[in-house]
C-alpha cells in the first residue's frame, strides 16, 4: 500500500474544495505540496447545476462546463489545470480512517496519506428513507441527487421513463427544484411534504403560497401534511407505488426523495469538537485540533454579524469559507493574520422561469412587497424581515442585478424602519435607498 506526504491535504473534492484549490493556487504552492482527496471520479464542481441545468430535456449543462469556479465567475479550473499547478488531483478514493493524532489518512484501497495542515471538506450526504425504516423504499427508482453519479441515475431514469409518473418525496430546496426540472422533462408530478407550506425554513406562508400557485399553474400537484409510509415494487424491482401516511396511494415511475442531508463528519467523531452537528470552528475555520480546518457544510462557525454560531449548507458560504481558510493559514505562515470571518447569508434558487435571492437573517416580522400574483408572467415581488425595529433580511423573486445588490446591501446595514407598512409601500426602492 502507497505512503504519500503533503505540506497541505484538502479532504474532499466539493464546492469548496474547489475553491480552496483556486485560493492556494492564488497564493502560491510549490508542486506536490497540495493534494485533493475526493471519492467522486470527477474534479470538483458547482454542485448547483446539478439540480439545474443538468437536468435541462435540452442544451443540458454537462462537465467540463461547471468545474469550480466558473460559479463566481473565477477560472475555471479542468482536471488537467490542477496538474499544471502543481497540485495532485486524488479521484475515485475515499478516505475511510482519520487519525488527526498521528496527522494521517487512510483510503479504502489503504493508501495512507500525511499531512501539516488538513482541510476538512467533505460536504454533506443525503438522508435516506432507508434510514427512517421506511418499508420498500430500497425499491428502484427511488432517487436521491448529491453527486454528479447521481445525476446522472436520474437522467437515465428521466429518460427511460420518459414522461411517466414522478413523485418528489420533500417541500424543500431539492423537492422544489426537482419538481421544476421533472415537469419541465414532461413527467406527470406530485410533490408530498409534511408542512403546511413549501420550503417552510425560509418561506413565509405568503412567499410559499406564490410558488405554490406558480406550480400548480404549470401542472405540478401539491399534496401537503403527509409524508411518504412505503413504498411497492414492480417484480423487476422498480417502484410502482407510494403510499402516504394520509391513507393515499400514488402512482409512480420515479421517485425523487429530498428529505435534507447531514454534515459528514463521522471520520473525526471524538477527534474534533463539534458544536450543532457539525465541526466547531474560529472566524478562520480552525477546528479544535491543531493543523486541521474545517469547510463548507460541515463548519459550525462564529456568525459574527449575528453574535451566534451556525452551519449553513449553501454554495456562497461553501466558497467563501474555503477562501477565508487558506487565506488564514497562508497568512500564519507569514506570521501575519487576516481579518475575522464576518459572513451575511445568502441564499438562492433557479426553478422554471423563477429566480429568487435572500440576504439575512429570517427572523421577526415580516411583510411581502411587490406583485406577487403568479399568474403575471414576470412576476417581482419580495419580502423584508424586521426585528428589534430594524430589518434584518430581505427576499426578491425576479430582482435585477441592482436589486439583488440593495437586498445584500440592506441585510448588511440594518437600518431602523418605521413600519411595516412603510415597508410594504416601499418595496425594493427602501433597499436601493441604504
Ligand atoms: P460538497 O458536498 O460540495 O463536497 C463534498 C465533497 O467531499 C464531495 O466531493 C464528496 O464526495 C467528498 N467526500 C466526502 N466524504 C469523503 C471521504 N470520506 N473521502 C473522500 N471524499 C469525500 N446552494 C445554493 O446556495 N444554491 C443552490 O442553487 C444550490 N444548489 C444545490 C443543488 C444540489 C443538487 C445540492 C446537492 C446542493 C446545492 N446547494 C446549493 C448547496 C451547495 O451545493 C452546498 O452547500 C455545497 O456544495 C457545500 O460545499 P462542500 O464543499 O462543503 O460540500
Ligand atoms: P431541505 O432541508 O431544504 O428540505 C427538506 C424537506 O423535506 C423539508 O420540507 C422537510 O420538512 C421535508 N421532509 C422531511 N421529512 C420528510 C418526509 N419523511 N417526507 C416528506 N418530506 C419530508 O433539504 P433538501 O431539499 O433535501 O436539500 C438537501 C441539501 O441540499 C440541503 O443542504 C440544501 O441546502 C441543499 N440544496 C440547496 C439548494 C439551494 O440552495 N438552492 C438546492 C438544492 C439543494
Amino acid at each position: 500500500m502507497a505512503e504519500k506526504t503533503f505540506k497541505y491535504i484538502i479532504l474532499g473534492g466539493g464546492v469548496s474544495a474547489g475553491y480552496a484549490a483556486k485560493e492556494f493556487a492564488n497564493q502560491g504552492v510549490k508542486p506536490g505540496e497540495l493534494a485533493v482527496i475526493s471519492k467522486e471520479a470527477v474534479a470538483p464542481y458547482e454542485r448547483p447545476a446539478l439540480s439545474k441545468g443538468y437536468l435541462f430535456p435540452e442544451g443540458a449543462a454537462r462537465l467540463p462546463g461547471f468545474h469550480c469556479c466558473v460559479g463566481s465567475g473565477g477560472e475555471k479550473l479542468l482536471p488537467e489545470s490542477y496538474k499544471q499547478k502543481g497540485i495532485e488531483l486524488i479521484l475515485s478514493t475515499e478516505i475511510v480512517k482519520a487519525d488527526l493524532a498521528a496527522k494521517s489518512l487512510v483510503s479504502a484501497a489503504g493508501d495512507v496519506f500525511k499531512y501539516q495542515t488538513l482541510i476538512i471538506a467533505t460536504g454533506s450526504t443525503v438522508l435516506r428513507l432507508t434510514d427512517f425504516g421506511v418499508k420498500g423504499a430500497d425499491s428502484k427508482n427511488i432517487l436521491y441527487l448529491r453527486e454528479i453519479d447521481d445525476a446522472d441515475k436520474l437522467v437515465e431514469a428521466i429518460k427511460a421513463k420518459k414522461g411517466g409518473k414522478a413523485v418528489v418525496v420533500g417541500g424543500g430546496y431539492i423537492g422544489l427544484e426537482l419538481s421544476a426540472a421533472l415537469r419541465i422533462n414532461n413527467f406527470d408530478v406530485t410533490m408530498v411534504f409534511p408542512e403546511p407550506w413549501c420550503m417552510p425554513r425560509l418561506f413565509t406562508a405568503d412567499i410559499a403560497a406564490f410558488y405554490e400557485t406558480y406550480y400548480t399553474n404549470k401542472g405540478v400537484k401539491i399534496i401537503k401534511g403527509t409524508v411518504a409510509s412505503g413504498f411497492t415494487a414492480h417484480s423487476s424491482g422498480e417502484v410502482k407505488e407510494v403510499q402516504l401516511k394520509d391513507g393515499r396511494t400514488l402512482e409512480a415511475d420515479i421517485v425523487i426523495v429530498g428529505v435534507g442531508a447531514k454534515p459528514l463528519t463521522t471520520l473525526f467523531k471524538g477527534q474534533v469538537e463539534e458544536d450543532k452537528g457539525g465541526l466547531k470552528t474560529d472566524a478562520f475555520f480552525k477546528t479544535s485540533v491543531p493543523d486541521v480546518y474545517a469547510v463548507g457544510d460541515v463548519a459550525t462557525f462564529p456568525m459574527k454579524m449575528y453574535g451566534d454560531v451556525r452551519r449553513v449548507e449553501h454554495v456562497d458560504h461553501s466558497r467563501k469559507s474555503a477562501e477565508q481558510a487558506v487565506k488564514a493559514i497562508k497568512a500564519a505562515e507569514g506570521g501575519a493574520a487576516v481579518e475575522e470571518y464576518d459572513y451575511l447569508p445568502f441564499f438562492y434558487s433557479r426553478s422554471f422561469d423563477l429566480s429568487w435571492q435572500f440576504y439575512g437573517d429570517n427572523v421577526g416580522d415580516s411583510v411581502l412587497f411587490g406583485d406577487s400574483n403568479p399568474a403575471n408572467p414576470t412576476p417581482r415581488f419580495g419580502a423584508y424581515w424586521v426585528q428589534g425595529g430594524k430589518v434584518v433580511g430581505a427576499f426578491m423573486e425576479g430582482g435585477s442585478g441592482d436589486e439583488n445588490k440593495a437586498l445584500a446591501k440592506v441585510a448588511k446595514a440594518r437600518p431602523a424602519a418605521e413600519s411595516l407598512d412603510e415597508l410594504k409601500n416601499q418595496g425594493i426602492t427602501f433597499a436601493a435607498k441604504i
